[in-house]
């Protein structure tokens, strides 16, 4: 596991600033007060004024300084030193309250003081599911910073995204819903830039969707609902067109596929 994640470190400690310079990030428009957030999370998350929340896997921070923005107390996680460095840089250049810490997230319950910091939500979103080993553990961890009548939300791609071939405009699918084992990528740029990074090799892992169920249920946490969406937040195919919602739709005649899932789970009183 240390090395799949130690490659992945590698990978993302290069993404760091290829995404901050993108027109997918737009950094410039975050700073003149675009909230970076999306409609679904939005919408299913709520208000979170005056609540504490845990972002883990924040990448730099733009989302969890939205949420902080909207009011929530927020700590941001993540195991790039060069994406920590840039979300603290951020929160202080903008004057916004908010708490980032680095840490491999399977090793943050050693890291923090639970008196301090179990919180009342735990949010993770886009593009979180696929960088986990050990999907069972990583829930252990989030439900463990879940206060009793907290919540945890996910927000990420579906798992039939990980079935797509990729090379194709519309939705063909290529690999196996149920193939479990760590999957080796050499990629040309990220989704959000062409730029080929220096590390640009990725070990991916998918996950299906009871397996996620079951994890978070197995964890302790109650399921309160389970959502799919035809649409995602970034291009996962060519075919695929931004709408005025900010997300990358296929067109309408074609057969419609789940690219994204969002799980609220709560953590009973
Ligand atoms: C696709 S990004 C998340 C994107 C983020 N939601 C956004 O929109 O900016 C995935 C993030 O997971 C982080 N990550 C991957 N594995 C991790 C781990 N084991 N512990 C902590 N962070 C991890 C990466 O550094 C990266 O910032």
């Amino acid at each position: 596991m240390q090395e799949h994640i130690d490659t992945n470190r590698a990978y993302w400690d290069d993404a760091v600033p290829a995404h901050v310079a993108s027109a997918f990030y737009d950094v410039a428009s975050f700073k003149a007060g675009r909230n970076t957030l999306l409609p679904v999370e939005l919408t299913e998350v709520g208000d979170v004024a005056g609540k504490t929340m845990l972002h883990v896997q924040c990448h730099f921070g733009m989302d969890t300084l939205s949420w902080a923005r909207l009011g929530a107390r927020v700590t941001g996680v993540d195991f790039s030193a060069p994406a920590i460095a840039q979300a603290r840089a951020l929160a202080a250049e903008l004057d916004i309250k908010a708490h980032f810490i680095e840490s491999n997230i399977y090793e943050l319950p050693a890291k923090l003081d639970e008196r301090f910091d179990i919180v009342f939500i735990v949010f993770a979103s886009y593009g979180v599911t696929v960088w986990l080993p050990d999907f069972a553990a990583w829930t252990k961890v989030a439900a463990h910073f879940v206060k009793p009548g907290g919540f945890f939300y996910l927000l990420d791609g579906h798992p039939v995204m990980g079935m797509l071939d990729f090379d194709q405009a519309l939705p063909a699918f290529k690999g196996s819903y149920f193939d479990r084992a760590p999957q080796v990528w050499q990629g040309e740029g990220t989704y959000a830039t062409a730029e080929k990074l220096e590390h640009n090799t990725t070990v991916e892992f998918q996950h299906t969707v009871g397996d996620i169920v079951t994890a978070l249920a197995d964890a302790g946490l109650s399921i309160e609902y389970v959502h799919e969406f035809p649409f995602a937040a970034w291009a996962a195919l060519k075919g695929m067109t931004k709408g005025v919602d900010g997300y990358f739709h296929f067109p309408p005649d074609v057969p419609q596929v789940p690219m994204m899932m969002s799980i609220k789970a709560s953590k009973p009183a």
